[in-house]
């Protein structure tokens, strides 16, 4: 059910909108389970340290049949009888979490950290849309804690990376590495925009409910609206088991998402307390794990690509081969530092795999295997493309082409500026934007607003029709809301949620080009790293002219702006200590941060005020050796209210 939905896309947008517009005028009605609390602007109580109510354990693994046998063997004899059931399930390469529901409402998430302790990440789990912030059960339901595994489908993974390598940041190896980071993200924005899913196979804890077996308890989950893995099977027999584990080991590659293997699980409840655990792992289950696909090849090439940032890229050029089942012609090097370190020359024999099955990379070069005819690999001085100088900026691992008019710079940044996150100009895909550029119908993404129909007619297989659509696609994007433009302006580090915040805050594009680095950091949610970016964006001449010559176009470069409070503390950072009796800490948070204030839970030099209520602790005292400012209730209250 979670899998198919009973309504499109849009109109599950156009339903949301109806319900935010409701939920404004009536503040009063918002649920915590209502969908649009899926975002909550509350990361303060991140990672908070939160202990499980029965431990989180893991699993103890087998490689072969034989090892299979082995626990089949162990497990009867304990048990003392052959007759044992069990349930299959794929092993899916994420994150264990704990979810909390009481009374069939969501109320928190945590990871597994240590199996005894995890982190509170209750915000950004509830950005899963496939996790029901309220089960559909109607009997008492009491405490239920379900398990399950955190994941990014591996087209989420492919293009998260795709986005990472973009921007120069280190590649994630693997999709159980993305989840985990996109779990640990500081602001929920953020982990919504990674689209994790999750799946759910235990139960962890119950107040009110009990079951006799795990595939009952399974069917139970599945009723209450949880996401449950459809691909689960029952097994009578260790051998059957076996079978399962056969074929998906072959089937994998076909699924959505990554799995490393097959849990296999005694069905009865009553055979696994029996059993019981050891100190890590339960005796009555294992995983199945399958073997990593690797695979020899020769390295012909290294070819260089030119991205969007003028990231220049080194990718290798394989001798195809088949790998996880797919043919592998292509790997990527990620920069020069990697290529040195793994010692990988060109002519060389090397080990490659598929990282979580999905980007191929090379994991070592086969040094007995030279014959001395290899050749090291040197980044060039000059562009690929342009012959523009390449920089590699001290302490950065990426190597840039600086020329700002260089094609292939440009050709990625169109087809950015074109793209259905940003202003989404249906039609000028890859081959458009190409033939634009070599005809130098355009020469920046602001003359795209310039074309002629007649310019358009220019295009390979374009009739009238197709120049029409286009020439209309151009024209419905120039209304796009603020957030679309300063996304599609491809400024470094500035994706889809910071230029969301950044329109928010400044309604228009003037504002933010004047924008000064320490302005930009007092936002919350906007670093150093970011500010930075957009200053030198806005610093940068041509970037000046072409937004210019967007505005000429008619393109629209504001947005109304939500009349906000007065932003007094813009930049600087309270903390809270002890109890406060006329509100909560987490109300004092909201006020000064709804006045451009940010707060932290830790004293440093750089924090403006300390408000310590009753029984303030050792925040008081560092905060009374650092010099910082200390406020009691009274004060903080007459400071805010001017
Ligand atoms: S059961 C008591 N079932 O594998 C057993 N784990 O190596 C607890 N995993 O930490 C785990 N799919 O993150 C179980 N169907 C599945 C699973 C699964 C993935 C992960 C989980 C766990 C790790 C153990």
């Amino acid at each position: 059910m979670l899998d198919s939905p009973e309504i499109s896309d849009d109109e599950y947008d156009s339903l949301i909108r109806e319900l935010e517009t409701m939920e404004r005028q009536y503040p009063e009605l918002i649920t915590p389970d209502s969908p649009t609390q899926r975002v909550g602007a509350e990361p303060s109580e991140a990672f908070r340290p939160v202990k499980h109510r029965s431990r989180m354990l893991s699993l103890a693994n087998a490689f072969s049949f034989e090892e299979l046998t082995d626990f089949f063997n162990r497990i009867s004899r304990e048990l003392d009888t052959d007759k044992i059931e069990f349930v299959c399930e794929l092993k899916i390469d994420g994150v264990a979490v704990a979810i909390v529901y009481e009374n069939g409402v969501y109320i928190s998430g945590a990871t597994r950290g240590d199996g005894e302790v995890g982190e509170d990440i209750t915000a950004n789990i509830k950005t899963i849309q496939s996790l029901p912030l309220r089960l559909l059960t109607d009997g008492e339901l009491g405490l239920l804690e379900v398990r399950g595994e955190a994941y990014l489908s591996k087209g989420q993974f492919k293009q998260l990376n795709e986005e990472r390598e973009e921007e120069g940041l280190p590649l994630f190896a693997n999709p159980r590495n993305a989840a985990a980071g996109s779990l640990r993200q500081l602001s929920p924005g953020a982990t919504a925009e990674r689209h994790l899913d999750m799946l759910v196979y235990a139960l962890g804890f119950s107040s009110a409910l009990s079951f006799s077996g795990h595939w009952e308890t399974l069917a139970f989950l599945r009723e209450a609206g949880l996401k449950v893995s459809n691909y689960s099977r029952k097994a009578a027999s260790i051998e059957e088991a076996y079978g399962f584990c056969k074929s998906w080991q072959e089937k994998r590659h076909a699924l959505p998402f990554e799995i490393d293997g097959v849990v296999i699980k005694v069905d009865s409840f009553e055979q696994q307390d029996i059993l019981g655990i050891t100190s890590k792992a339960p005796r009555w289950a294992i995983a199945y794990k399958f073997p990593a696909e690797q695979q020899t090849t020769v390295l012909r090439d290294i070819e260089l690509n030119v991205g969007r940032t003028g990231a220049v890229t080194p990718t290798a050029v394989l001798d195809p081969v088949v790998v996880a089942g797919s043919t592998v012609s292509r790997a990527t090097l990620h920069n020069e530092d990697e290529i040195r370190r793994k010692d990988i020359r060109i002519g060389d024999t090397v080990i490659i795999q598929k990282a979580g099955d999905v980007i191929p990379e090379i994991v070592a070069s086969i040094v007995s295997k030279r014959t001395g005819n290899e050749r090291e690999f040197v980044m060039p001085a000059t562009c690929p493309v342009c012959g523009g100088d390449v920089v590699r900026p001290e302490g950065e691992a990426v190597a840039r082409c600086v020329n700002i008019n260089c094609p292939a710079v440009i050709f990625e940044h169109v087809q950015h500026f074109a793209s259905r996150g940003a202003m989404d100009i249906d039609g000028l895909g890859e081959s458009v934007a190409r033939q634009l550029l070599d005809k130098a119908l355009i020469r920046d993404v602001a003359d795209i607003y310039y074309l002629t129909k007649e310019n358009l007619l220019a295009i390979e297989h374009f009739a009238d029709k197709a120049a029409d659509n286009l020439f209309n696609a151009i024209e419905a994007s120039k209304e796009r809301p603020l957030a679309r433009l300063l996304f599609a302006l491809g400024i470094r580090h500035v994706g889809a949620h910071v230029a969301e915040v950044l329109a928010e805050h400044y309604g228009s594009v003037a504002a933010l080009s004047g924008a000064s680095d320490e302005e930009l950091t007092g936002i919350d949610e906007i670093g150093p790293r970011i500010a930075e970016s957009i200053v030198d964006f806005f610093g940068e001449e041509r970037n000046t002219q072409v937004i210019e010559k967007l505005r000429c176009a008619g393109v629209k470069m504001e947005q109304a702006v939500v009349a906000r409070p007065e932003q007094r503390f813009t930049g600087q950072t309270f903390v809270f200590t002890g109890t406060m009796s006329k509100m909560t800490r987490s109300e004092a948070e909201a006020i000064v941060k709804s006045m451009g204030a940010k707060a932290s839970s830790s004293v440093s030099k750089k924090t403006a005020y300390v408000v310590v209520g009753e029984d303030a602790g050792s925040k008081y005292d560092k905060a009374k050796s650092l010099g910082v400012k200390i406020l009691t209730e009274e004060e903080f209250m007459g400071l805010i209210n001017g």
